[in-house]
């Protein structure tokens, strides 16, 4: 089974904790990508078997940016993946769909495949919300785009929509692209429901407890 298993770390890890997770992680074999904090990418990209992302990426390309990471800079130390528009970067840092577009067209210029975060709040229309947050990216003619459904209200919270709920966003999402891309579920996954959400999805993406190598273990294996 090739589904995408997207582990986003968010701040976790001290540097102790780094190498036993990495080699505990190597040896389960599944399609993991791994978004650790920047402080690690580079660890994890010299030492993990799996394809690293970074949790972010400039719209950027020029220099006079202070703090911003470029995607040639991640390009460059090995990075493969760059989480897009995740609903705590679109709150805390004011992110739009413009600057969403901005930086899918720099990944994809530097050969990092983007990992586009969509969904609603709670109350909010969710085919209204996620046409408004597809709509400037929905013409990019590439397949090298994965877009993952997050309800907001979903995530951390161990709240969760209906299967069917998510089935219909999931085709509503594909079939807004003209080529066929990956389309993934994110939102308190757990063990419970990994293996019927990887029935109607093309993978799934887990928060801060993907930091939890025993929560990663008992994730899989009940997709073994
Ligand atoms: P969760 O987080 O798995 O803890 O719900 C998902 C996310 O942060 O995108």
């Amino acid at each position: 089974m090739n589904k995408l298993i997207v582990l986003n770390h968010k701040m976790a890890f001290s540097y102790d904790d780094l190498y036993k997770y990495i080699s505990e992680l190597n040896d389960i074999n599944k399609s993991f990508v791994v978004l650790p904090s920047y402080t690690y990418l580079k660890e994890f990209c010299m030492l993990c078997n799996y394809p690293i992302g970074s949790q972010n990426v400039s719209k950027f390309m020029d220099n006079n940016h202070t703090s911003q990471i470029s995607a040639l800079q991640l390009k460059n130390i090995g990075v493969n993946y760059a989480l897009i528009g995740h609903s705590e970067c679109r709150k805390e840092f004011n992110e739009t769909n413009i600057d969403i577009k901005q930086k899918v067209v720099k990944c994809l210029e530097n050969n990092i495949i983007p990992i586009i975060c969509v969904g609603e709040k709670k109350g909010e229309d969710v085919i209204f919300v996620i046409e408004e947050q597809l709509n400037l990216i929905k013409d990019i003619d590439s397949s090298n785009i994965v877009v993952v459904y997050e309800p907001v209200w979903a995530i951390g919270t161990g709240e969760f929509p209906l299967m069917k709920e998510i089935d219909t966003v999931i085709k509503y999402i594909r079939n807004s692209f003209k080529k066929s891309i990956k389309v993934l579920y994110g939102g308190s996954v757990n063990k419970d429901n990994i293996a019927d959400i990887l029935m109607i999805t093309d993978g799934i993406l887990v928060g801060s407890k993907s930091a939890n190598i025993s929560f990663v273990k008992d994730l899989v294996k009940e997709i073994e």
